[in-house]
């Protein structure tokens, strides 16, 4: 498998604080990695483990401190893992109120190959702004990893907890680089 460059985009809820496991999945194949937080999501998960581990800046916010680029760096897929209820209804709207969403905006917008990992109840994913969401992205082109044939379902309100550990960071790295490596050889003529 061929590497490339992961923009990973967390939001705020529980699988947050496990985001270091598919750190560690992309670096096995070789493939490099950056976080971006949105503001809410920044008290789930440890910035400075992130950083350590991705070389990068965990970026939240439009500042940047001194050495850290400015520019969106060229990202091979976008993968939006864990995705709220908020920010998926955000992205589908193409609202950019805060760093991470105007980066997804303009990621999608460019075509990057995006996959997005939603960690919603099922009182949530039953409304009906978030079924015109989901609908809307994929219309898109977004691979949403959502329903029975991903094996990823909304849980039972009140069992998030339980439902973090099967979170399937494997599988959204393995769409993710199955989308790229598509990109790729349809650039180049492959395809
Ligand atoms: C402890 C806690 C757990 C949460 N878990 C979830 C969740 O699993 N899914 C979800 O969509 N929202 C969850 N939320 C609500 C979101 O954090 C909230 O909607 C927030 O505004 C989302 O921000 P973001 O989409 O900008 O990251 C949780 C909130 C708290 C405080």
């Amino acid at each position: 498998m061929t590497g490339g460059h992961l923009q990973i985009v967390v939001c705020a809820a529980g699988p947050a604080a496990d985001v270091a496991q598919l750190i560690s999945a992309a670096q096995k194949h070789s493939w490099t990695t950056a976080v971006t937080a949105t503001p809410n999501s920044i008290g789930f998960l440890d910035a400075p483990a992130i950083e350590e581990l991705t070389g990068a800046a965990v970026r939240s916010s439009y500042r940047v401190s001194p050495g850290d680029r400015r520019s969106l760096p060229a990202a091979d897929a976008l993968l939006i893992a864990p995705a709220t209820y908020n920010s998926i209804n955000k992205i589908a709207l193409g609202l950019a109120d805060n760093y991470a969403m105007t980066s997804v905006a303009e990621l999608i917008g460019r075509k990057v190959p995006t996959v997005i990992v939603p960690f919603v109840n099922a009182a949530l994913a039953a409304r009906s702004p978030f079924r015109h969401a989901v609908a809307s992205l994929r219309e898109e082109g977004a691979h949403i990893l959502l329903g029975p044939e991903n094996q990823w379902e909304p849980h039972p309100p009140g069992s998030g907890k339980d439902r973090q550990r099967t979170f399937p960071w494997t599988t959204a790295f393995e769409t993710a680089t199955r989308l790229a490596d598509a990109a790729r050889s349809a650039r180049s003529g492959h395809g």
